[in-house]
């Protein structure tokens, strides 16, 4: 253990697996001395946690990674004091010592696997001047076995219990940079359930890039699929809310389906991407449903759970994409409803079998397709939150609004509420109605606060 006190900055790119292993890479340097620095330019390490999911996403890192350049040359310049720069995420995993080619300045490099190993790859970096260090290794043990427990930030807290996948839809990197699909063992998870609950958590959000393949060794031997393991969380007392993201619609299976109907600590909002509403389309993605099966499982969902909303991702300008297909999708949208959804312009993704065709769509027909749809989709969403006026809803409020005297929390559906209330009812789950509805947001009055557990 080191005593020296260093300071680490982590910039955060990508999706929720991310900003949880971020909290993890952190964890594991605690105990090497070093403390958060509150901006880039006060830190000995900066570690960029990168996303490789749109081809948008991985080119800012490498423009964050100039900026950073600059801060690492002033930083030599006014002490002589060497910063490290390390990049960890997606795109570390999928270019590995590639990095090095456009970005030299780089001192450590590595993958999702291999958290753990951060402490001994800032020690390699560090042994002499010049050194770097690389890990991109899918290792054989696992990086949940090594970490540290995780920290309490707030009323609500995600909790990785699968990562990587094996699905392969035909636009995406992610079976690539995460690896193999891996479902933590529910002794651990549930461990870990416990310990953020004791330290005043309200909400726990599941993660996994497939969170519903979930099936991990419960906790007498046997498998369990998340189902199960979502009604053993219900029972665990001071937790109020259980979601999970990201679901693939193959794997909802029966038990899960049934647990909205009858688990009321599992919220009534379900992210349940389908990327397309039309056949052909789904066929060439790879993502071996049809728009029916997708539309039937809707149906069997809030057959269970009436009140359930919906959000998925979609993806506009697929290769062969014609306009025919584009109106099967909007067709989709009316016939769903959604609460909310994130739509996406095909990026094409070196090494995935859809960036080779040579049916690419111009960028001219994305970007249109991209207007309508999230016209579409903010019109669903404004009429949605429009439902909720006059009426109350229950808000966990887990930040200060930007007005003062005012604070932000999610509704049951997710739906972001803005109240005016005292800084005391933060981290409390509170009874608020709603008085007036936005597409992106709500604004509500508080009613009787409910004391956190
Ligand atoms: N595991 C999740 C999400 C993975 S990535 C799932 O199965 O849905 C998050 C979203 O990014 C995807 O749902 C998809 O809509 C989008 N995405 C992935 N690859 C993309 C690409 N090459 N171009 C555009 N959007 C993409
Ligand atoms: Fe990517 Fe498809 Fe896997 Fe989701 S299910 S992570 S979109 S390959
Ligand atoms: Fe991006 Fe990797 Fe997540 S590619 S979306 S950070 S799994």
């Amino acid at each position: 253990m080191c005593e020296v006190s260093k300071k680490l900055f982590i910039r955060t790119y990508g999706c929720q697996m991310n900003a949880y292993d971020s909290a993890r890479m952190a964890e594991t340097l605690t105990p090497f001395g070093y403390a958060p620095a509150s901006a880039p330019e006060e830190a000995d390490l900066v570690v960029v946690n990168t996303c490789h999911v749109r081809e948008h996403a991985s080119e800012k890192v490498f423009s964050e990674l100039g900026r950073l350049r600059k801060l690492k040359e002033e930083r030599a310049a006014r002490d002589g004091g060497r910063m490290l720069i390390a990049v960890a995420g997606c795109t570390a995993q999928a270019e590995g010592a590639e990095i090095w080619t456009r970005a030299p300045f780089v001192d450590i490099v590595l993958g999702p696997q291999t958290y753990h190993r951060l402490p001994e790859l800032v020690r390699a970096a560090t042994k002499t001047t010049r050194a770097r260090a690389l890990d991109c290794e899918f290792p054989a043990e696992s990086k949940f076995d090594l970490l540290p427990a995780p920290g309490c930030d707030g009323p609500s807290a995600f909790l990785s219990v699968q990562e990587g996948c094996d699905k392969f839809c035909s636009f995406c990197v992610v079976p690539y940079t995460r690896g193999a699909e891996y479902s933590r063992p529910a002794r651990a998870i549930l461990a870990e359930a416990r310990h953020l609950v004791g330290q005043g958590v309200l909400e726990i959000t599941l993660l996994g890039q497939n969170v519903n393949a979930w099936h991990g060794e419960a906790p007498n031997g046997g498998a369990w699929r998340l189902g199960r393991l979502i009604r053993e969380l219900a029972g665990m007392e001071g937790l109020a809310r259980i979601r999970y993201t990201t679901s693939h619609p193959l794997d909802m299976d029966d038990e899960l389906i049934a647990a909205h109907g009858e688990e009321a600590k599992l919220m009534p909002f379900l992210h349940l991407p389908v990327q397309s509403g039309s056949d052909r389309v789904l066929a060439a993605m790879n993502r071996r449903h049809d728009a029916a099966a997708y539309l039937r499982l809707v149906e069997r969902l809030r057959a269970a759970r009436p009140d359930l909303a919906l959000s998925s991702d979609f993806i506009v300008g697929f290769p062969g994409e014609e306009e025919s297909d584009f109106a099967a999708t909007l067709g989709l949208v009316r016939a769903v409803g959604f609460a909310n959804a994130y739509s996406f312009k095909y990026s094409p993704r070196p090494g995935t079998p859809a960036a080779a065709r040579d049916d690419q769509v111009a960028d001219e027909a994305k970007a249109e397709r991209l207007a309508w749809l999230q016209e579409l989709v903010a019109r669903q969403a404004e009429s949605f939150n429009a439902r909720f006026v006059g009426r109350e809803l229950d808000v966990l409020l887990d930040r200060p609004g930007r007005r003062p005297g005012q604070l932000v929390g999610r509704s049951p559906y997710m739906q972001s509420v803005h109240v005016t209330a005292p800084a005391s009812m933060r981290d409390a789950i509170a009874r608020v109605r709603v008085t007036a509805a936005r597409a992106n947001s709500m604004s509500g009055e508080i009613g009787e606060a409910q004391a956190c557990a």
